[in-house]
């Protein structure tokens, strides 16, 4: 379940670290747990062979120490010996491989074809559509419980992969190469998905979640993000929207409803009914949200969004306008 990011803490957190090894094992649908019982059946069987290996290790040290008295019994170009050590270790890799494939081949999600939610990688965030609601919002997906999604997955730059180990397999987002993915969740809930190919410097923060809900909460969070923005609540939000637009905010970000239609930053229409900040970096409060806008280079170094230098008053103007684009 999602816990809060740890920012600027350096203790070690165990319960954090079991918490974010455990995922693979607390499946959360059908093709994830084909994937976790693959890990399951592969690790005991390698746990297997290492016993076997230090066991022998174990014997041979005991029975022929380095005394020099009792050499083992010396043959060279035995067939059958060759036979013995070769065969199982062949065995046991074509096993691994055909229980592989069998996975593979269950959790693949086609090569082309509708797909009802487009995921697109950014360095460092996560643009999601939803093509025919006509619904744009960022890195945080939605989807209905018990119904499998398809997902297709591209990239704007450089090669992501989209992964929530609860609910199922990677999905590398290669630019100009689409790829299609399956997501799924049998129970409500929210999960914690992340990048999981090398991508740059902000890779670690390039999060989202997927917050599973029942159909019909499903539909009403989709129409909800497929409206226009709602004008400025107060005259301090009023200013912050003016703001917004008289600098270059609007040349990177788009908020539904008005002239800012740009794509190469997340879409902000709807961005204070998001969870978290900056790809799964803060939770979406005022304090962070205010802390992001004075020097994005001091949380997320080398991430696209430019320090600005922003004074107070415009902080708490820009501030008040994105928060209330509920
Ligand atoms: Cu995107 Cu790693």
């Amino acid at each position: 379940m999602h816990t809060t990011p740890m920012v600027y803490t350096n203790n070690l957190n165990l319960d954090l670290l079991l918490a974010s090894a455990l995922p693979v094992l607390e499946p959360a649908s059908k093709d994830a747990a084909t994937i976790s019982h693959l890990f399951l059946t592969v690790f005991l069987i390698c746990l297997a062979i290492l016993f076997v290996v230090v066991g022998l290790i174990c014997v041979s040290l005991m029975r022929f120490r380095a005394d020099g008295s009792r050499l083992p019994k010396q043959n060279f170009g035995t067939h059958r010996s060759e036979v013995v050590w070769a065969m199982p270790p062949v065995a046991i890799v074509i096993a691994l491989s055909v229980l592989s494939a069998k996975v593979i081949v269950s959790d693949e999600g086609g090569a082309a074809g509708d797909a009802e939610l487009v995921v697109v990688g950014h360095q460092w965030w996560w643009e999601v559509r939803y093509p025919a609601a006509g619904a744009v919002t960022a890195n945080e997906i939605h989807i209905p419980v018990g119904r499998r999604v398809r997902v297709r997955v591209e990239s704007a730059d450089v090669i992501h992969s989209l992964w929530v180990p609860q609910l199922g397999p990677k999905k590398d987002m290669i630019r100009g190469h689409p790829n299609f993915v399956w997501l799924e969740a049998d129970r409500a809930g929210t999960y914690e998905g992340a990048c999981s190919e090398f991508c740059g410097d902000q890779h670690a923060w390039m999060r989202f979640i997927v917050v599973a809900e029942p159909e019909a909460q499903f539909k009403l969070w989709l129409t909800q993000q497929a409206r226009p923005s709602e004008n400025p609540p107060s005259e301090s939000a009023q200013a912050g929207r003016n703001f917004f637009f008289a600098q270059s905010c609007a040349n990177c970000h788009a908020i539904g409803g008005t002239s800012a239609k740009a794509t190469a930053g997340p879409d902000l229409t709807h961005l204070a009914s998001r969870r978290q900040l900056a790809a799964g970096l803060l939770d979406n409060t005022s304090a962070n949200l205010t802390r992001w806008l004075k020097n994005p280079q001091r949380i997320k170094p080398g991430c696209q969004m430019p320090n600005f230098g922003l004074n107070d008053t415009q902080l708490t103007q820009l501030v008040a306008y994105l928060e209330g684009l509920r």
